[in-house]
């Protein structure tokens, strides 16, 4: 494990736990349920239950902490936080049909309980309650990068099919499917934070190159929980990538050398394979290298950070780079 840019656990709460975030958040929240709240019916109600089964809130976390401090409380920037997590709920909500995952967060996912049409029709209202959230800032252009960036999503979700099972998928080809599916969204709600809080448009550029790499060290880091995570504090099962033949870092690198696991990610295992398969890859050191790669990817966030030169938290937005690798949930 690579010793630089890391912090104690302690530190990243103790910064985040400041009364500015508390407050923020629980506006975030309070917006989240009205726009959820929004639809009786079926689709409402799977909205609400996916609301209700939280989630970290990093993205509207990003806003806040990228817009300039004096601009922190505006209507605009809670509406952009607001919107970049019901898109991120969205694309949960649509990723477990694709994933056919039936836990996420702890819970049944809406796949799970009410299946593919009521889970494609609550991620489409989700998204719709995002874009109604952004248009009140009047911004159309912070709307057409939203807009931009749904569509960056659903490529990458896209391009993740179309690499299953390939094994021969280079590290390049990885992380430019994670740039669309990942990065762009983190991109997306740091230069929200700094657009609407009226930053220059180079500090909002510095701002969604640090979410960018951000971003795809999360991906990456999300990866390493599928390899080797604890499903009581992830909230997702252990494996679901193997299974699945989808390749992530982590399970390309171990390919490279046990062909055992690269014959698992073309054909892929039955479920009771999947503990013995995560055992051999973890003996490739694939988990260190992937690790190392994704340590890299934060040293080019705090790399961008320092070019933003306006008021925003550059403490705590470097404080969340160093804590996004090494987490357990
Ligand atoms: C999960 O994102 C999807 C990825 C991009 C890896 P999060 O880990 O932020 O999910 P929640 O919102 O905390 O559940
Ligand atoms: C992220 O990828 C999903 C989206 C960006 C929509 P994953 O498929 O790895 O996310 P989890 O592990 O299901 O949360
Ligand atoms: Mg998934
Ligand atoms: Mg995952």
């Amino acid at each position: 494990m690579s010793a630089t840019s890391r912090i104690g656990r302690g530190d990243v709460l103790r910064l985040l736990s400041a009364p500015d975030v508390g407050r923020f958040l629980a506006a975030v929240e309070a917006r989240l349920e009205a726009e959820a709240g929004w639809s009786p019916g079926v689709v409402g109600g799977a909205a609400r239950q996916t609301l209700a089964a939280g989630g970290k809130r990093l993205r509207p976390l990003l806003v806040h902490l990228s817009a300039p401090r004096a601009a922190r409380g505006s209507d605009d920037v809670l509406r952009a936080a607001a919107a970049v997590e019901l898109v991120h709920m969205a694309s949960l909500v649509h990723d477990d049909v694709l994933d056919r995952a039936d836990t996420r967060r702890g819970r049944p996912t809406v796949w799970a309980t009410d299946g593919d049409h009521v889970a494609g029709m609550t991620g489409d209202y989700l998204y719709a309650r995002a874009f109604a959230a952004l248009a009140e800032s009047g911004d159309a252009v912070a709307v057409a990068e939203l807009a931009a960036t749904s569509h960056a999503l659903a490529q990458g979700e896209a391009l993740q099919m179309m690499q299953a099972g390939h094994v021969e998928t280079s590290t390049e080809q990885y992380l430019a499917r994670c740039a669309l599916k990942t990065g762009r969204l983190f991109a997306c709600a740091c230069r929200l934070g700094g657009r609407l809080g009226g930053l220059p448009d180079a500090d909002v550029a510095a701002l969604g190159e640090y979410g960018e790499r951000l971003g795809l060290a999360f991906q990456v880091a999300d990866d390493l929980l599928d390899c080797g995570g604890t499903p009581e504090t992830t909230g997702k099962p252990l494996g679901t990538d193997l299974l699945s033949g989808t390749v992530t870092l982590p399970l390309l690198l171990a390919a490279r050398s046990d062909q055992t696991v690269a014959a698992a990610l073309a054909v892929p295992p039955p479920a009771w394979d999947v503990l013995p398969l995560l055992h051999r890859v973890a003996e490739t050191g694939a988990l260190d290298e992937a690790r190392e790669a994704a340590h890299e990817l934060v040293r080019g966030a705090e790399r961008a950070l320092e070019r933003v030169h306006g008021d925003i938290d550059h403490d705590r937005l470097r404080a969340i780079a160093r804590a996004t690798v090494d987490r357990d949930s």
